[in-house]
């Protein structure tokens, strides 16, 4: 795991954004990536900086595939706080990334049944592509990614999941009431995220410090979805003062995140 610590946000946006270039320069040649996105505050600036790379030429999504992490179960796909909606707005429209190579879950199914099969279908649809090859991550204050919440297995596979009443409580700042925050999502699953080929989570601020300990310090466990991310082989966490406040062995983190010059 590489662990990245930005001094401002700016700095947090500008780090994520280098990784991403660098994943998609190591793992896609002679053909357009397929990224993964998550939705929510975190991503925001590293979208900004993204689609300043896409203005100077160094990234091209204009034929590239993307695959949300998650959405919302019961939300039409039009409305402006689904997952779709959400995604057209903060990076569809800024990077150039086409609205019809954006993949969604389906979360407005007319029966259980149609949502599942579509979830499974999901992982198949990325599988087809020959995979994500970077996908960007936020992390809950709990510890879930996409919407794994703790106890979630730690290697599932696309799925319909209820929401826990910390996380919804999280997202009602994005609706005008605690009400009115979906009670169920359907979400890539950890085993799915894990498939990626690069990984980059991006967190900020005091909320996210006790959660960013447990993925990086604390055992692997379904108890931190995050945890999880201690089994991959390419992950890079980038992270600000305040969501790394936490972290024990932050010394050696610092070390390592230095180039070696041979
Ligand atoms: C969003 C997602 C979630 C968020 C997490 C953090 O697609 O999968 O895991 O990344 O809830 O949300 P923010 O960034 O809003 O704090």
């Amino acid at each position: 795991m590489k662990v990245l610590i930005g001094s401002t946000h700016e700095e947090v946006a500008e780090l994520a954004a280098n990784s991403v270039l660098e994943g998609l320069e190591r793992y896609v040649s002679n053909r357009p990536p397929v990224i993964g996105l998550a939705t929510g505050s975190s991503p925001l600036g590293l979208y900004g900086k993204l689609a300043e790379l896409v203005k100077a030429g160094r990234l091209d999504f204009s034929q590239a595939t993307g695959f949300a992490l998650d959405e919302y179960v019961g939300l039409p796909q039009s409305h402006e706080q689904s997952y779709r909606q959400t995604l057209i707005r903060d990076f569809c429209q800024v990077t150039g990334l086409p609205e019809a190579n954006l993949n969604v879950p389906l979360g407005d199914a007319e029966s259980l049944e149609v949502l599942e099969a579509a979830a499974s279908q999901y992982d198949e649809a990325i599988r087809a592509v020959g995979g994500v090859d970077v996908q960007i991550l936020g992390i809950g204050s709990n510890g879930h990614i996409g919407f794994n919440e703790p106890g979630t297995s730690l290697r599932s596979r696309t799925h319909m999941t209820r929401l826990t009443a910390r996380t919804r409580a999280d997202n009602a700042r994005f609706f005008g009431s605690l009400d009115e925050v979906p009670t169920h999502s359907v979400t890539q699953g950890l085993g799915t995220v894990l498939d990626a080929k690069r990984l980059v989570l991006v967190a900020t601020g005091q909320a996210k410090a006790d959660a960013i300990a447990a993925a990086i310090e604390g055992p692997l466990a379904a108890a931190c979805p995050a945890s999880v991310l201690q089994l991959h082989q390419d992950v890079t966490l980038v992270i600000d003062e305040e969501a790394a406040m936490h972290l024990k062995h932050r010394e050696y983190y610092d070390a390592a995140a230095q180039v070696l010059s041979l």
